[in-house]
Order: C-alpha cells, then sequence, then structure tokens
C-alpha cells in the first residue's frame, strides 16, 4: 500500500487534470469571499441600519434598501449566497432585501438560508427558524405597480423549517405552515398548511412531509 508521503500527495494533486488542486483553490476563494463580504456587509448593515445576527455568512454581498422607518432583521447563524457561482445552480442576481414604505417590516429567524433571492416588502415578510429558500425565488408582498391594480400589500408569513425551492414566487398574504416544502418553479397563490409537499402554477399540495427532522 502506497504510504501518504509526498510522492502520494504529489499524485493525488496531479491525477484527473489536477482536479483535486483546482478544487481546492475553488473552495479557498469561496473562503476568502466569505470573510471579505462579511467585513463589507458589516459596514454596509451599519450605514443602512440593517440588524445582522451573530455567526450570518454572506458569499457576495446583497443589497440593502431600507426605506425609512422600517425594519430588516435577520437572525443568528444565517447564510446568504450573492456571488454568481457560489450556490452551484447558478444565481441570476444577488440576494436582494428591501423594504419599500416607512413601517415595512422584513424579520427572519435563526438558521435561514438563501440565495440569490430577493425579499420585498410593502409590508410585512417574515420568515422562521431554519427556513430554506432555494436560488432566484422572488418573495413580494405586495404587487408594485398600484397605479395599475388598486390592491395592498398582505403580509407574507413562512413558518419554521420550511423548504422553498428554487426559481419560485411567494406572492402577497401567504402563510407556509411549519415543515412544508415548495417544489421547484412554483407559484405560490394560496396558503399551503404545515408538514406537506406543495408544488407547480398554481401551488398545490401533492403530499405529506413525514419524517422531519432536522441535521
Ligand atoms: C418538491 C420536491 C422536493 C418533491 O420531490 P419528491 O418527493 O422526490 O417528488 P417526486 O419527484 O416523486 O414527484 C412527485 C410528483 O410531483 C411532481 N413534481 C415534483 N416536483 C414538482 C415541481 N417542482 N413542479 C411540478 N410538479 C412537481 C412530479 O412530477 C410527480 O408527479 P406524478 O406523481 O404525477 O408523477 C422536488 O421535486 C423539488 O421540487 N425539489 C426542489 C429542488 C430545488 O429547487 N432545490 C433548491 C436548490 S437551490
Amino acid at each position: 500500500m502506497q504510504t501518504k508521503g509526498f510522492k502520494y500527495r504529489y499524485n493525488q494533486l496531479t491525477e484527473d487534470n489536477c482536479s483535486w488542486l483546482v478544487h481546492w483553490f475553488i473552495r479557498k476563494r469561496h473562503e476568502c469571499l466569505r470573510i471579505v463580504s462579511g467585513v463589507r456587509v458589516k459596514l454596509i448593515a451599519r450605514i443602512v441600519g440593517v440588524q445582522i445576527g451573530r455567526d450570518s455568512v454572506f458569499y457576495g454581498v446583497p443589497y440593502f434598501f431600507r426605506a425609512p422607518k422600517s425594519t430588516i432583521s435577520i437572525g443568528k447563524n444565517c447564510a446568504f449566497r450573492s456571488d454568481k457561482t457560489t450556490n452551484l445552480i447558478g444565481l441570476n442576481h444577488k440576494c436582494i432585501i428591501a423594504t419599500r414604505t416607512e413601517g415595512a417590516i422584513i424579520k427572519m429567524g435563526t438558521n435561514c438560508r438563501m440565495s440569490g433571492v430577493s425579499l420585498g416588502a410593502w409590508k410585512e415578510i417574515r420568515l422562521g427558524n431554519n427556513v430554506l429558500i432555494g436560488a432566484n425565488t422572488i418573495i413580494i408582498d405586495g404587487d408594485g405597480h398600484n397605479d395599475r391594480n388598486n390592491s395592498h400589500a398582505k403580509a407574507i408569513i413562512i413558518h419554521d423549517n420550511v423548504w422553498i425551492g428554487a426559481n419560485c414566487t411567494i406572492l402577497k398574504g401567504i402563510e407556509i405552515g411549519k415543515n412544508s416544502i415548495i417544489g421547484a418553479n412554483s407559484v405560490v397563490t394560496k396558503n399551503i398548511p404545515e408538514n406537506v409537499i406543495a408544488v407547480g402554477n398554481p401551488c398545490l399540495v401533492i403530499g405529506k412531509r413525514i419524517n422531519f427532522t432536522r441535521s
């Protein structure tokens, strides 16, 4: 058997087009990005008035827009991917977290994770703990063009342990019950109960989510 000496390491690093070495560099690049983005985000958050919980990490810098007298609050140990390739699905844009009117609220609990997600609150968007949101999903509690549609913003509430797949749209007034899964590319137009799997446009329940455990 080969010992793990220099020759072993050399062979390992140079086999398969040096893929180990390339892999190592990419991981280090992501680590550097996390450190640099963390410093930049802390500075921006302080200027813009965004509250960020301890141990939250950022791969790339999200775009924060906080309307006067509105609240953006991010819980502890959350993770945001805004750099296009740090989520290997590929992100269309960085995370955008925006309160659009005076008094609007965006609040998220602990351990939330998201990639290239847009959160736009005219009124209120609340995420519980352990909410996972897939790449390029849009969550907006208003229609954005009130001159065209005389509708009002309605709060969106997403409960603990919900997993939302990539490219979903969550519309105004929606409540998603705890532990539920929303399939990729879904458009959520009606409330979703807890412990279910729901998919499609419009998003409908197709089954139960059982034996929920979080590692
Ligand atoms: C919702 C999901 C978790 C369900 O996975 P699953 O339990 O293995 O479900 P299945 O693949 O057995 O599909 C069950 C049924 O739902 C349908 N379905 C599954 N996902 C769907 C979706 N996103 N949209 C529409 N229909 C869907 C399937 O076609 C199948 O229909 P059928 O019973 O008529 O054949 C999965 O399909 C999904 O969308 N994952 C999200 C992945 C993602 O976006 N990750 C984020 C990375 S950033």
